[in-house]
């Protein structure tokens, strides 16, 4: 196992009917920004749950925060956290509005020009506005991370940042408040966690057991319960158990100590910017492909996958390996998410733009050991054609 330090400061508050939990945990006087996006806590009471428990603060709020957050939209809110004094920011949605909450935060108390907290991927980050937030789609893990993911809509461009400041100062995770996402939400959740524990866990064997044992339990879960809660969507169990597994698939504990590849995230962004799929639907085109493209790399984990998620007993490692990535692209469909660029309408023009975009994102050497350079990347996209 390698070396590390594990740090998450991010305080979580689980359950039925805990969005009261904002009145006690946030101080009296703070000046309140609730950031949301484009109006679904309205329907599910969480807007009237979250200014219940705001009585008597002052409080402002920010809407339209769109999935796949722009920089342009989050600089509006920005200049209205300065305008109002706001010294503490609520945001009330799904990861995209975690994300540009996490850029308000930072952008709020920040000098310079806010792109160079994009373009120096957060390290240029020195502090930022605390915030809470109330998670309302499973998915991401933005509710208990230090990461963000902002796109600039005039150059196409959906980059990452990253900083120990933007970790929320809790969360609050009621399950009954993702009854009301729409099939479609419900599988990218499950997609986009179940790709979140493929690249930490799908690499080299790093002898660290905790982790392995902790990715395939994850695992596991998300294969048993995910079709379940797209069949019974009040089932409380099932979203609980779904809520909890993608929020601990990205807070930082099964990536502690092993090495960690996200290339599939980092081609999957470049075919939201372009084209504006769902963050998940990218994600379960390109990592059947990237792992069959890899898997002399990534034989060893591939066939334990195999053997521990997917039951395959048979066979030689070759055979565990190719099994479960097929198993994987099976279960991806099963949920409703197709898996192949020309399921939307994506060609061969549309790759030579991706990896343009790659180029010019210096996305060249991805992977946990580099090998992704732009060749592969263009060999990668073409097996997912
Ligand atoms: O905008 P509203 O009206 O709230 O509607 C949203 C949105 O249209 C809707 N929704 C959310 N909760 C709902 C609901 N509809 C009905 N009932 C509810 N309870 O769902 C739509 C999608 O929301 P969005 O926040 O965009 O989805 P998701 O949570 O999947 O977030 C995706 C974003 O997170 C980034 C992605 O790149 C993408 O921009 N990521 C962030 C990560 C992180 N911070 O660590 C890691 C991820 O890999 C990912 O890259
Ligand atoms: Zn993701």
């Amino acid at each position: 196992m390698r070396n590390f330090t594990f740090h998450n400061p991010t305080k979580i508050i689980f359950g039925k009917g805990t969005i009261g939990a904002l009145k006690r945990e946030i101080p009296e006087g703070k000046k309140i920004m609730v950031v949301y996006g484009g109006g679904s806590i309205k329907h599910n009471g969480t807007y009237e749950e979250i200014m219940s428990a705001l009585e008597g603060r002052e409080v402002h709020e920010f809407s339209g925060v769109e999935p796949n957050p722009t920089y342009e939209t989050l600089m509006q809110c920005v200049e209205q956290v300065k305008a109002k004094g706001c010294d503490f920011l609520i945001a009330a949605g799904g990861g995209s509005v975690i994300d540009g909450t996490k850029f308000i935060a930072a952008a709020a108390l920040f000098d310079d020009d806010p792109w160079k907290i994009i373009q120096t991927f957060g390290s240029c980050v020195k502090q930022a506005l605390p915030f809470a937030s109330v998670l309302t789609l499973p998915a991401t893990g933005s509710e208990m991370n230090s990461g963000s993911v902002i796109t600039r809509a005039a150059t196409k461009a959906k980059l990452p940042f990253n900083s120990s400041k933007v970790f929320p100062v809790f969360s609050v995770l009621d399950p009954l408040k993702t009854y009301t996402l729409p099939p479609r939400q419900v599988a990218n959740g499950i997609v986009d966690a179940f790709v979140h524990i493929s690249e930490q866990y799908l690499t080299q064997p790093a002898q660290a057991s905790v982790q392995d044992r902790f990715a395939e339990g994850l695992l596991q879960t998300l294969i048993e319960e995910g079709p379940l809660a797209l069949k019974d969507p009040e089932h409380y169990e099932v979203r609980a158990n779904i809520m909890w597994c993608a929020t601990m698939a990205l807070n930082g504990l099964i990536g502690a100590g092993v090495p960690q590849d996200w290339s599939t995230h980092m081609i999957g962004h470049e075919l939201t910017a372009l084209y504006g799929l769902d963050h998940a639907v990218t994600l379960a085109i390109v990592l059947p492909s990237n792992l069959t493209l890899r898997k002399p790399s990534k034989l060893e984990k591939l066939a334990q996958f195999g053997r521990r998620v997917w039951n395959i007993k048979s066979g030689n490692d070759e055979h565990q390996a190719t099994e479960s990535i097929r198993l994987t692209r099976e279960f991806f469909e099963s949920l409703g998410v197709k898996t192949r660029l020309s399921d939307y309408n994506i060609g061969q023009e549309g790759i030579e733009k991706v990896v343009a975009q790659l180029k010019s994102h210096q996305m060249i050497k991805l992977g946990e050991n580099g090998e992704v350079d732009l060749e592969m990347s263009r060999q990668i996209l073409e097996l997912c054609l």
